[in-house]
């Protein structure tokens, strides 16, 4: 177990009863260089996590402006921020498409962001280091290639018994899809960034069997979705996940990987 990174003290530290978000911001911090001041973009930034722990930790003297793409995310933002800590702003806007006026950042975070940079993930990434000042610190997390394996590969074998050749490639091709630490790593090297590091940190994720497991916020948000959409039949997509999901102990323990990436802009860039 990683140590959280935010003080149990801090008005704004990490909700610890968040079981999927904290401890990939917890990473996330672990590799920031974090100090009053900072003027910090932090992307993706959903209902807060880690927002409102970055613009505490810079105080009054930095800046924090934290953007999502959905405007129902940063109204619950901003309905949690009220009148506090002025100097963060919630703004709606895409990540991937910042406009060319848009300032630039000496540090750019994104709490699992990475998988959002579809379809074109480098040229996410390379358009997010516009907005960053040279010298500048860049880190995103997001959950890579390896993640929930042992779920994949109990779909895949439920979709081998029943025949079904096309549902499996397809859910191959869901699989590869995601992003891993090495791919992560060589956009940094393309981008010529600098001290670049990439950590992985499994986390596992319980769950209850049959529909609490179909039904598990985070598992159903993202993850077995994608094993939904590989079937055209949908009574028989039921039938596979059902099966699936009431064989838990063939697929636990489920574990995540929390990947972060780390890299500072060239001075000179
Ligand atoms: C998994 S949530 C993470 C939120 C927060 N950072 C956290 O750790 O809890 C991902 C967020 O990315 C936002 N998002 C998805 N695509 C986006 C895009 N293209 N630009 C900006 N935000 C996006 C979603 O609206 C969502 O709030």
């Amino acid at each position: 177990m990683t140590e959280p990174a935010s003080p149990a003290a801090s008005r704004w530290a990490l909700p610890p009863h968040d079981d999927w978000s904290t401890p990939f911001a917890d990473l996330l911090l672990q590799q920031l260089d974090l100090r009053p001041g900072l003027k910090i973009l932090d992307v993706a930034s959903g209902h807060g996590i880690p927002a409102f722990y970055l613009a505490e930790q810079v105080g009054p003297t930095g800046t924090v402006v934290a953007v999502d793409a959905s405007r129902g995310q940063v109204a619950s933002a901003r309905a949690i921020q009220r009148d506090d800590l002025p100097w963060l702003r919630f703004e709606c806007l895409d990540m991937r498409a910042l406009p060319a006026s848009f300032p630039a950042f000496q540090r750019i975070t994104g709490n699992l962001s990475v998988m959002f940079f579809r379809p074109h993930r480098f040229e996410a990434v390379r358009g997010l280091l516009e907005h960053l000042e040279p010298g500048g610190q860049l880190v995103l997390t997001f959950p890579s290639l390896g993640t929930f394996d042992s779920l994949w590969q109990r779909i895949d074998q439920e979709m081998s018994r029943h025949g079904l050749t096309t549902e499996r490639e397809r859910l191959a091709t869901h699989v590869a899809e995601r992003p891993s630490a090495e791919e992560a790593r060589g956009w940094l090297e393309r981008l010529e960034m600098e001290r670049i590091s990439i950590v992985e940190r499994p986390l596992e994720v319980a769950s209850g069997s049959g529909q609490r497991f179909l039904q598990h916020p985070l598992l159903r948000g993202g993850f077995l979705d994608d094993a939904y959409e590989c079937f055209d039949d949908a009574r028989l997509a039921d039938q596979v996940m059902t099966r699936v999901s009431e064989d838990l102990e063939s697929m636990t323990p489920l574990i995540a990987q929390r990947c972060a990436l780390s890299g500072w802009k060239r001075c000179n860039q």
